[in-house]
């Protein structure tokens, strides 16, 4: 299966690698060591529009392909997976989300800022007592009638403390277990609203997670997104696509480390030859390298899939599954290569490590993308002759 680029979606990835090279790499350490929020990169990339790359015009997006999205995502995230997650969560899941499934009024209200970056959207799923188990959520959503009453805790949100608008999922219905789920839109200005302190997290340091509480917040029924009981539906069909911007982290923080690891072994000596030359090393780099062409061909034909309007759920798993475990793996061995040098921070690879660790949990856990893998698999939905149309890739 062979993929050509466009020259638009070459552009973009020129662009994208040209902006992490330039003006993300000089300040990542010291963002990653203090924590520090990238808000003049995020200004930036808004301007670029990598914010709201796949969003039609019609509401202030760049009406890109999940392909060109994956490539940006890729060269963003071999440099600074803290900003890409940032990318990642209001391209995938507040943005295709609201456009996907939100009214006329919604889009116009709340996707257009979100597409051109003047403000951040944050995915409202994770609970204290609901992560993989996403169908037990126990925020409430109480309908009064013109509005619902919203209580609850949500956890480990992304861009959960800089975020103007969340899309919160919350049960409305608990006798109709997830099938009484809704998902609201919720003003992080309105009463109620709480946001927790920032987290302090082994990776992607300096991207913006905290908990945030909900008590009593009044939520116009104008603002649930579909019908009453809609909100699980669209949680898993906007993670469908939150995990191919996922797998494209993992692509681009694996990626990042093997380019980091072949420089170096050209460079250093030991016993009288580059590192390079040593069997040991390089056959270190042919595994990292086979790797990591296996989990890109899996993330743009998963890409590919939902361009195509094709059925992309196992494929999104399936590429998040091996992407992610592919970055955990490279970076172990980007460090090892580096030896001494890959333990401290300034050579990146012990951060493209210890970044590569949350592509294995967020937007479902692998065993969470076998799950979903393995259902397909019960279902027949594996192993089916590739679609004639698909037969040119
Ligand atoms: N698209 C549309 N609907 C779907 C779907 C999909 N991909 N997957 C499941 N559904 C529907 C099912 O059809 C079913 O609906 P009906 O009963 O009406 O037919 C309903 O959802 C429930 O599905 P299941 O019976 O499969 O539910 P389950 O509880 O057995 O399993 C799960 C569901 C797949 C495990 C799900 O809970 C899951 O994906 N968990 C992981 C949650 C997750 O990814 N969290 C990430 C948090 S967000 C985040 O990390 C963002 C960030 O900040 C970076």
């Amino acid at each position: 299966m062979e993929f050509t680029f466009t020259e638009d979606q070459l552009a973009v990835k020129e662009a994208a690698r040209d902006f992490a090279q330039n003006e993300l790499l000089p300040g990542v350490i010291d963002r990653d060591r203090d924590m520090i929020y990238p808000e003049a990169e995020v200004r930036k990339m808004a301007e670029m529009g990598f914010l709201g790359m796949m969003v039609s015009p019609d509401y202030g997006g760049g009406g890109m392909d999940t392909l060109s999205y994956v490539l940006a995502m890729e060269e963003i995230s071999k440099v600074d997976a803290s900003c890409s997650v940032i990318m990642s969560v209001n391209n995938s899941l507040a943005c295709w989300g609201l456009e996907q499934f939100g009214n006329e009024e919604q889009k116009r209200k709340y996707l257009t800022p979100l597409a051109s970056g003047e403000c951040l959207g944050a995915f409202c799923l994770s609970e204290p007592e609901a992560g993989s188990d996403a169908t037990s959520q126990r925020t409430t959503a109480e309908d009064k009638g013109d509005h619902y009453l919203l209580n609850g805790t949500k956890n480990w949100i992304t861009n959960g403390g800089k975020s103007m608008i969340h899309l919160v999922m919350a049960q409305s219905h608990p006798d109709l277990q997830h099938r009484g789920i809704n998902t609201l839109i919720v003003d992080k200005t309105w009463p109620g609203v709480t946001i927790g302190g920032k987290e302090d997290k082994l990776g992607i340091r300096a991207s913006d997670t905290h908990s945030i509480m909900y008590s009593d917040v009044r939520v116009p029924k104008e603002n649930r997104i579909g019908d009453d009981g809609f909100g699980f539906k669209f949680a898993m069909s906007t993670l469908d696509g939150g995990r191919i911007g996922i797998a494209a982290q993992a692509l681009g923080i694996a990626a990042g480390a093997y380019e980091l690891a072949v420089k170096y072994a050209k460079e250093r000596t030991t016993f009288g030859h580059p590192i390079i030359q040593h069997q040991a090393i390089s056959f270190k780099l042919a595994d990292m390298a086979t790797e990591i062409e296996a989990a890109r061909l899996l993330v743009y034909r998963a890409a590919k899939l939902k361009d195509m309007g094709l059925d992309y759920s196992t494929a999104a798993a399936m590429a998040k599954l091996y992407a992610s475990e592919t970055a955990m793996k490279v970076t172990i061995e980007a460090v090892q290569i580096h030896g001494g040098y890959g333990y401290v921070k300034e050579y990146h690879v012990e951060r493209l490590m210890r970044d590569a660790k949350i592509t294995q949990i967020y937007e479902g856990t692998s065993e969470i993308q076998r799950l979903v893998i393995s259902r397909s698999i019960l279902k027949g939905q594996i192993y089916q002759p590739i679609p004639e149309s698909m037969h040119h890739i």
